[in-house]
């Protein structure tokens, strides 16, 4: 009777039906929040009883997150891995439970039989898409550029590196004269980039910044005005994420590019699991997002717009 229909209504409206454990790095950039808030919506839009945790940039902490989804019997596991290596006891841990995790927005440096799926954008591509831009950009002119760095370890900081040194590589006129980690936080980015202004007479031998992330971006350009320099101008910014307030500040010319990266990893990862638990269909190993580039000639305020209402 009534019950019955309750519950055939409840597996039909609600045919997620799952509980979800989600071990997340922290919050160390609005593209990072972005994605907090757009995981938690997908779960709610799905019936998925979604339970967070926090890492505060700890690996540590994620290990033992995991460790709890996987005493509560959780039916599945996401995680954002703060750095590429030492994740494979905790992943060996959850598969013998027979719990499917699937990684979001980062690699990891471990045999793809201990996760379900990633689904992350390819980000030595990213750090291609960036170089190839500059490189398009300053043409024949030399240039000198200095890299504010993800967080040490982490699999976006290793290949956006990479990808973007691919891109110089046969342009000598372009070069990297200074790296340092900002670990994807705006603080940080300023505080390097002043160091870097520093030594590098004032600002005015630095012709470009790159920034694995534009959180740093927009802490480094504060650095650069506070410097007396143009952003933008003076030194050409390009960075990686797309967050609305990058387009701010391109919309000002204070920002060149920035290449994007959804926040919306949370979506496809449902859907794998979903159709996994389904037809125990087991998807790709990976699941790559897109890549776009945008620059000033982007209408910045069309997208900031538009960005607003993407989980930002
Ligand atoms: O792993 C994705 C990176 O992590 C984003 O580009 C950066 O903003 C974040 O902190």
């Amino acid at each position: 009777g009534v019950a019955m229909a309750a519950a055939m209504l409840a597996s039909s409206a609600y045919a997620a039906d799952m509980t979800v454990g989600f071990s997340q790095i922290g919050s160390e950039s609005g593209w990072r929040a972005a994605e907090t808030s757009v995981t938690k919506s997908e779960a709610k839009k799905r019936g998925v009883d979604l339970k967070f945790a926090d890492a505060q940039q700890k690996q540590e902490n994620q290990i033992k997150a995991i460790r709890t989804f996987i005493a509560q019997g959780v039916d599945a596991i996401l995680v954002a891995p703060v750095v590429a290596t030492g994740w494979d006891a905790v992943l060996k841990e959850a598969k013998e439970a027979e719990i499917p995790v699937v990684l979001l927005d980062r690699q990891i440096d471990a045999p793809d039989s201990l996760y379900l799926t990633a689904v992350t954008s390819d980000q030595v591509h990213e750090g291609k898409v960036a170089g190839d831009w500059l490189v398009k950009t300053v043409g024949s002119k030399a240039c000198n550029v200095v890299e504010l760095q993800g967080t040490t370890g982490s699999s976006p900081a290793i290949n956006r590196k990479k990808g973007f040194e691919q891109a110089l590589a046969g342009h000598d006129n372009v070069k990297i004269v200074k790296s340092q980690t900002g670990d994807f936080t705006r603080t940080k980015g300023k505080e390097v980039m002043e160091s870097f202004i520093k030594s590098s007479n004032g600002g005015k031998d630095i012709c470009a910044l790159y920034a694995h992330n534009d959180d740093m971006a927009v802490g480094a350009i504060q650095a650069i005005k506070e410097a007396g320099l143009k952003p933008g101008t003076d030194i050409l910014v390009v960075s990686i994420d797309a967050v609305p307030d990058i387009f701010q500040a391109m919309a000002k010319g204070e920002a060149n590019a920035t290449v994007e990266l959804t926040p919306n990893m949370a979506g496809p990862a449902f859907d794998a699991l979903e159709k996994y638990k389904k037809d125990k269909a087991a998807p790709a190993k990976w699941i790559q997002t897109e890549s776009k580039l945008y620059t000033q000639a982007d209408d910045p305020m069309k997208v900031y717009e538009e960005k607003k209402g993407l989980g930002y």
